[in-house]
């Protein structure tokens, strides 16, 4: 193992990891806390100090759990994002048993009242843990560097159900709660833990896939990810076998901050998703890419994150061009090359955040959230692989996969081994600029697309004055229109806004990837008619990915700058507060502070 400092967590690499952790939860609805007890054990005895990553979480007791003796703990706050929980005398110390409880205000943590649910009559808590919050749901080394496997009883009140990332080990109804059992007997980092509890119910999508939502979206939720399978047998194909043993799919409330996350047997997904004809499925099958890079390969630290999302975009693609074919796969890579080219204008072509591997010492990963890793990583390891050609580079990436299956690894650690497995490849491609370098380098790769040509036909035509387009655009794929929209000039007339509500039948459209590019044009052109439905949009949806453009269109409108404020100040209440703190700081409310 190389040495190596997480700059986001106390944990130093050579010093004893958790090895596995006993966990006992109690979802206490009333106070909105998680009452928690855990049985940690080490990869070899402690020496005389542990320390261990927290934030916000209430301390109760520490003992060394084989010799029934408490321990002396203290809580040191100098440490940027939390603090650390410095446990004293564990001189050969094997396991430790820790209660402790959450804070209603624990970041990973979402309570829902039963009115931001589909079923409006039972509460609903769910966790995000990636980046770093799983330090404000249980004390851990909060280093994606370190591995444990779990198993875990999660108590929930009676009527309710609880699950898990992890595999389902049985259940039990005491007085007035219901005892859910799991276990995860794969080591995963810390930022995969993941649970929910609310009223949910499941339905089987295929062999090894269940499907868990509300009742009320239930059906709609199966007859959109009907196709799980197929998905699975060809990422197989690609990367060798699913290990996971499920891949099941929790459609999340609304307010879930993320289009999907890859929780290991549990990916949560934005209901968004559930467009009623399937077009959306991209999701998923990044998601289950993760199962491979991401899940089973690592990124040693969230400065090496493209490792995990550069290369799952490379293999999302890689499944949708075996489902969909290369011309949807033009689509994809058109739509995320967009977002790349915006989020460099947004960070400036110069700054830390548009390198591949930035420097994030002292700063908090969310704020460096971005496309960069998807997309530059994405288009970087496309270069590597038209340099070696796919008949090399496809067993590279399964010998990859395989050789740092359950590992955590590092970008240079990548890089050697490329080096090692295809000699001179790095060199040619100037591979230097693509990591260490901000911006793009001057020449990335293409995708040539027949349905790209045809939206800038249409375009072009736009141009000219055409506005009777329905029959062209009739039988677009959704990801053909979201390309149109994004890619018009704003601001746009209000006559030309009102046209484009009745090409695209913004009016009943349920999809919201058409509707995202439209609103944000609509706010960027003062577009008044439509400011109803981005009211409706952005008080029922929490996802990450709309309300950054939104917000941030609205308010780069003089005219919509108090909106943005005002829609803002009445639906924070009801975002996670990853999206809260990001939307923040677009409308100027907090400034980017390093020590958060
Ligand atoms: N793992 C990410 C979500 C994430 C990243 C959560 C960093 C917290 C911190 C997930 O796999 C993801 O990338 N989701 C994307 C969708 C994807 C299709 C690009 C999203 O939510 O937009
Ligand atoms: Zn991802």
């Amino acid at each position: 193992m190389l040495e190596f400092q997480d700059p986001h967590s106390c944990y130093r690499s050579g010093s004893p990891r958790i090895k596995h952790i006993s966990f006992d939860l109690f979802v206490d609805f009333d106070q909105n806390v998680i009452r928690s007890e855990a049985n940690y054990s080490f990869d070899r005895p402690l020496s005389d100090v542990l320390e261990l990553d927290i934030r916000d979480l209430h301390i109760i007791s520490i003992e060394d759990s084989e010799r029934k003796r408490q321990l002396p703990w203290e809580i040191s706050s100098a440490f940027s994002f939390g603090q650390v929980l410095k446990i004293r005398e564990t001189q050969r110390v094997n396991s430790l048993l820790i209660s402790f409880i959450t804070s209603p205000e624990s970041a990973a943590l979402q309570w829902l009242t039963p009115e931001q649910t589909a079923g409006k009559q039972s509460p609903y808590v769910y966790s995000q843990c990636q980046a770093i919050l799983a330090r404000t749901i249980f004390p851990c080394q909060d280093s994606p560097s370190v591995r444990f496997t779990y198993e875990a009883i999660l108590r929930v009140p009676k009527g309710m159900t609880g699950i898990m990332a992890a595999l389902p080990d049985g259940k039990k109804v005491d007085d007035h709660v219901e005892v859910f059992y799991f276990r995860m007997p794969h080591p995963i980092p810390s930022y995969l833990f993941a649970f929910a509890a609310g009223k949910i119910e499941s339905r089987d999508i295929g062999p090894r896939s269940k499907v868990f939502a509300e009742p009320q979206i239930l059906d709609a939720a199966a007859e959109e990810f009907m196709d799980v399978e197929s998905m699975i047998r060809e990422a197989e194909g690609l990367f060798g076998t699913y290990v996971w043993d499920r891949f099941n799919l929790l459609v999340m409330p609304p307010s879930f901050p993320y289009g999907g996350m890859e929780n290991p047997t549990l990916t949560f997904l934005t209901p968004t998703l559930i467009a009623g004809d399937r077009s959306l499925v991209s999701v998923v099958a990044h998601e289950l890419a993760h199962s491979w890079t991401g899940n089973l390969v690592t990124n040693a630290t969230w400065e090496d994150f493209w490792l995990n999302e550069g290369w799952t975009v490379y293999a999302e693609r890689r499944i949708m061009e075996k489902l969909l074919g290369e011309e949807m796969v033009g689509l994809l890579a058109k739509i995320g090359r967009n977002d790349l080219l915006t989020s460099v204008r947004n960070f400036g072509n110069k700054t830390e955040f548009t390198r591949l591997k930035p420097n994030l010492q002292g700063m908090n990963p969310d704020d460096a959230f971005s496309s960069v890793p998807y997309e530059k990583g994405f288009l970087f390891l496309i270069a590597l692989e038209r340099e070696v050609g796919r008949s090399k580079f496809d067993p590279f990436v399964r010998a990859y996969i395989s050789d740092f299956s359950f590992q955590s690894i590092t970008t240079e650690q990548f890089l050697d081994y490329v080096n090692e497995k295809l000699p001179g490849a790095t060199l040619k491609i100037n591979t230097d600029q693509w990591i260490h370098q901000p911006g793009l380098p001057e020449s990335v790769p293409t995708f040539p697309s027949t349905y790209y040509e045809n939206v800038r036909e249409i375009h072009q035509k736009w141009k000219e004055g055409q506005r009777d387009l329905s029959s062209e655009v009739r039988n677009w794929k959704v990801q053909q229109k979201v390309l149109f929209l994004e890619e018009l000039p704003k601001p746009q007339s209000k006559i030309d806004c009102a046209i484009l509500v009745k090409l695209f039948d913004i009016e009943n459209t349920q999809n919201t990837e058409i509707l995202l590019p439209y609103l944000c044009l609509a706010a960027s052109s003062g577009y008044e008619p439509v400011y109803p439905r981005i009211r409706v949009f952005l008080s029922t949806i929490g996802r990450n990915k709309y309300l950054k453009p939104l917000y941030r269109a609205l308010n780069g409108n003089e005219s919509t700058k108090y909106l943005a404020r005002d829609l803002f100040e009445q639906n924070k209440p009801k975002y996670h507060s990853v999206a809260r703190l990001a939307v923040e700081k677009i409308l100027g409310m907090k400034p980017v502070d390093p020590k958060e």
